[in-house]
């Protein structure tokens, strides 16, 4: 990482504004090695997806918690504030989707904040403001591209120059699949043993890979990944099983992309996200973010896939069923989801872009 370019940001307000997309794990990440630095137990594989972002826009400086564009919808959204009763951590100031949030997601995203403060020898407050087009909580790795746009448009803003490695260590920190959301098209993140050797790096893929969302339910899950993958670690007997199963599971996946082999890599990544949900069931009390629809969904695609369409399916911490399969038969894999689950939005997703920043130093 490098150092602070100057100490601009501590007389001026700076704003930079970044826009990263979510990323669906193939070979999935679930349990860390090491909570507060977030170094996972095991290396995972990533798309990330096109349609699926997050816009933050960070302003540094005096100016930052009394501006005039404090981008909230309107009164009532305002006056709906998150009423967690965690107290306010500092003078930062958040608003997703047009509402302010004052408890864990601002300490959250405070103590993030933190970390770049720290990193630029800084100490002013911020103002964030995010848009997601990703349901807020709704297990599509919204904190993937929530982190990754956070930790590119607030350290720009902080005046820090990081590499894109140092990007990715960087968004780690925020959520530990922020770091992947840094790239566009597939990717792996390295687990490493500390800060510096935990990141994510692109995956050269020739296959033109998409997924398809088959949204259940777009509700805000019950449980929270951080929580449930600790409750997994700690007490599911089948999650030392799967972790060793994951670390052939990601040779197999390397090896399937490099040889172009959608079959392969398809099977591999849906019997690790199905290995993962068994020893989350397995965890006590059990993680269980299914719903009936989802098990709908996972028969469907096996279905479709039956049919002689090429359809994998995936899952994350939440009800929604991903397909995995090829641009070239993502509408037809879509359209025959559609036929079988009526009630269920089905989209296409193809390979998304790493983060952009859309504005230098103001
Ligand atoms: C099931 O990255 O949200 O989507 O590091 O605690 O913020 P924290 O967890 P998070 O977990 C994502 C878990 C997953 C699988 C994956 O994306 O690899």
């Amino acid at each position: 990482m490098t150092e602070p370019v100057d100490d601009r940001a501590t007389r001026h307000a700076r704003r930079a504004t970044a826009t990263a997309h979510a990323n669906i794990a193939l070979i999935k990440y679930w349990g860390k090695a090491d909570e507060r630095l977030i170094i996972p137990r095991s290396s995972s594989l990533s798309l990330t997806l096109d349609g699926l972002s997050t816009t933050t826009t960070v302003t540094f400086g005096n100016d930052a918690c009394d501006g005039a564009d404090n981008g909230v919808a309107d009164g009532a959204d305002a006056a709906a504030a998150d009423t967690d009763t965690v107290a306010p951590t500092s003078g930062d100031t958040l608003i997703i989707d047009g509402r302010r949030h004052e408890g864990t997601a601002l300490q959250r995203v405070a103590k993030f904040m933190d970390l770049v403060r720290r990193m630029a020898g800084i100490d002013t407050p911020v103002r964030i403001v995010s848009r997601n087009t990703v349901p807020y909580g709704a297990g599509l790795a919204s904190s993937a591209s929530a982190f990754a746009a956070l930790a590119a448009a607030g350290s720009r803003a902080a005046g820090l120059d990081l590499s894109p490695r140092g990007l990715s260590r960087l968004a780690r920190r925020g959520s530990g699949s922020a770091c992947r959301s840094v790239f566009g098209g597939l990717v792996q993140w390295h687990a490493g043993h500390d800060d510096e050797s935990s990141y994510a790096e692109p995956v050269p893929c020739a296959m033109d890979l998409a997924i398809i969302v088959i949204a259940v339910s777009t509700g805000q899950k019950k449980l929270s990944s951080r929580s449930g993958m600790r409750r997994t670690v700690d007490t599911s007997p089948l999650y030392p099983a799967w972790i060793d199963a994951g670390e052939r599971d990601m040779r197999e996946a390397l090896d399937a992309v490099a040889r172009q082999d959608l079959e392969k890599l398809g099977e591999v990544s849906e019997a690790n996200a199905l290995g993962m949900h068994a020893a989350m069931i397995a965890a006590r009390p059990a993680v269980l973010y299914w719903m009936p629809q989802t098990v709908a969904a996972l028969h469907a695609v096996e279905a479709v896939r039956t049919s002689g369409l090429p359809a994998w399916s995936t899952m994350d911490a939440g009800p929604n069923v991903k397909v995995l399969t090829d641009a070239g038969h993502a509408q037809r894999v879509a359209q025959a989801l559609r036929d079988r689950l009526p009630g269920c939005a089905v989209q296409v997703h193809r390979r998304g872009p790493g983060v952009v920043m859309e504005n230098g130093y103001e």
